[in-house]
C-alpha cells in the first residue's frame, strides 16, 4: 500500500496587520476581551480585490519549493471562500502556478477543510492517479464576516498553508496516518453564510426572501465551542488508536487554530501537556481551512516542530464537520 508522505510545506499571508485595538476603535470591544476570551493578538485581512486564490497560490509555490520541484500532478484546494461561488478557484491556483492542465478542484469543509483536503488528495496517491499533489488550505475570511458582528469580527483571519503531498511507504517520516472524519448535518446553521446559495437567494437579488446580514457569515460562538473540544478530542483519540500511540506519546497537537481555550481543553480531555499545544492563532486568528497548514508552517519554520515529532492534527468546523490524523514529523527544507 502506498502511503501520501509530507514532502514540502509553505505558507502565506496578506500585508495588512490587524491589532486588538485596531478592531477596538472600529467596534465596542477590547484587547483584554479578544486576548482573555480567544488568545488572539493580530490578524491579517486580505486589501480590497486581493482573492483567496492568490494567497493559496503564494503558499503553493512555497510549499513546492521546499519539496524541490516546480510540478504536481493535481491540486486540492480547501477553502470557505472561494473567488467566486461558481467556478471553483483550484483551477485557478493552478494557473497561477504554471501547472495549468492538472486536475484542480475545491473542498469545502470550513475549518477541517484541510484535512477533507488532504484525504482526497492521500487517496489519489494511493488509487495511483497521482504521484505528487499540492494541498492548500486558504482564506480570505475578512470578505464574508459582518463588520458589525463583534463576536466573529474579531475571531477570524486571513491567510493560506500548503503541503506537498508525494507517494511513499508507510512507515516513513511525513506518512500521513489514517485520517478520521466526520460529519453532522443538522449542526449546520452553528457555522452559516444564509444567503446566496440554491436555499436562499443573495438579498440584493430578492430583498423579500433574504436580511441584508444573511449575506454574512454567522456563528453561534458558545454552542460550536462546546462541539468543537468533544469532536476535537474524540477523532483525535481515534486517530491515536489507529498509530497505537498513547497521549504521552504526543509530542505535538495541532489543533484548528480557533480559540486558545478551545485547545487547552482539548488537550486536557486528551491528557495532553498545554506545552505540547502548537499555538498560531495569537499571531493569524481563526483562518479556518487556513489554520493548520498555517500552524504546522510556522512551528517548521521557528524550530517548534522537529523531524521525528509526534503530531496530531484535529479540527471542527462548519457543516458541522470534525476530523484527526497523526503523523511524525519529517525532515524539511523551509519555505
Ligand atoms: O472555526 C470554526 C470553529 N469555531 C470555533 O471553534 C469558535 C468557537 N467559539 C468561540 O471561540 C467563542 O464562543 C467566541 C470567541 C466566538 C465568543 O466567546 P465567548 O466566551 O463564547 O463569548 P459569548 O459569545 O458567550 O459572549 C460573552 C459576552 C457577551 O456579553 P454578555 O451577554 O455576557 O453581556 C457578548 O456580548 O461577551 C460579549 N462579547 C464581546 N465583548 C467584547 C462577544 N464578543 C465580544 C467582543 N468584545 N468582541
Amino acid at each position: 500500500m502506498r502511503a501520501a508522505v509530507i514532502g514540502g510545506i509553505g505558507s502565506w499571508l496578506p500585508p495588512g496587520l490587524v491589532s486588538n485595538d485596531d478592531l477596538a476603535d472600529r467596534m465596542d470591544t477590547s484587547d483584554a476581551w479578544i486576548r482573555t476570551r480567544t488568545g488572539i493578538r493580530t490578524r491579517y485581512f486580505v486589501p480590497p480585490g486581493m482573492p483567496t486564490s492568490r494567497l493559496a497560490a503564494e503558499a503553493g509555490a512555497r510549499a513546492l519549493e521546499s519539496a524541490g520541484t516546480a510540478d504536481a500532478d493535481a491540486v486540492v484546494l480547501a477553502t470557505t471562500t472561494p473567488d467566486r461561488p461558481c467556478p471553483a478557484s483550484a483551477p485557478e491556483v493552478a494557473r497561477r502556478l504554471g501547472l495549468t492542465g492538472v486536475p484542480a478542484f475545491d473542498v469545502s469543509a470550513v475549518c477541517t477543510g484541510f484535512l477533507y483536503a488532504l484525504t482526497a488528495a492521500a487517496g489519489m496517491i494511493a488509487s495511483g492517479a497521482a504521484e505528487q499533489v499540492l494541498v492548500i488550505g486558504a482564506e480570505a475570511f475578512s470578505t464574508i464576516v459582518d463588520p458589525h458582528d463583534r463576536s466573529s469580527a474579531v475571531v477570524f483571519g486571513d491567510g493560506a498553508g500548503a503541503v506537498v503531498l508525494r507517494a511513499g511507504d508507510p512507515g516513513e517520516p511525513g506518512a500521513l496516518g489514517r485520517i478520521v472524519l466526520g460529519s453532522d448535518g443538522s449542526l449546520a446553521d452553528l457555522i452559516t453564510v444564509r444567503a446566496g446559495g440554491s436555499e436562499r437567494p443573495h438579498p440584493e437579488a430578492d430583498p423579500g426572501r433574504s436580511d441584508p446580514a444573511d449575506r454574512y457569515f454567522s456563528m453561534r460562538g458558545r454552542e460550536v465551542f462546546q462541539h468543537a473540544v468533544t469532536r476535537m478530542s474524540q477523532s483525535a483519540r481515534e486517530a491515536l488508536a489507529h498509530t497505537g500511540w498513547r497521549p504521552g506519546d504526543v509530542d505535538r497537537l495541532v489543533g484548528h487554530q480557533a480559540n486558545l481555550r478551545i485547545l487547552h481543553a482539548v488537550a486536557e480531555q486528551l491528557d495532553i501537556p498545554v506545552e505540547r499545544l502548537v499555538v498560531h492563532l495569537d499571531r493569524v486568528g481563526n483562518t479556518a481551512a487556513a489554520s493548520i497548514p498555517l500552524a504546522l508552517a510556522h512551528a517548521h519554520a521557528t524550530g517548534d516542530l522537529v523531524p521525528g515529532a509526534r503530531v496530531v492534527l484535529a479540527a471542527f468546523g462548519g457543516g458541522a464537520t470534525w476530523g484527526a490524523t497523526a503523523l511524525t514529523w519529517p525532515s524539511l527544507k523551509a519555505a
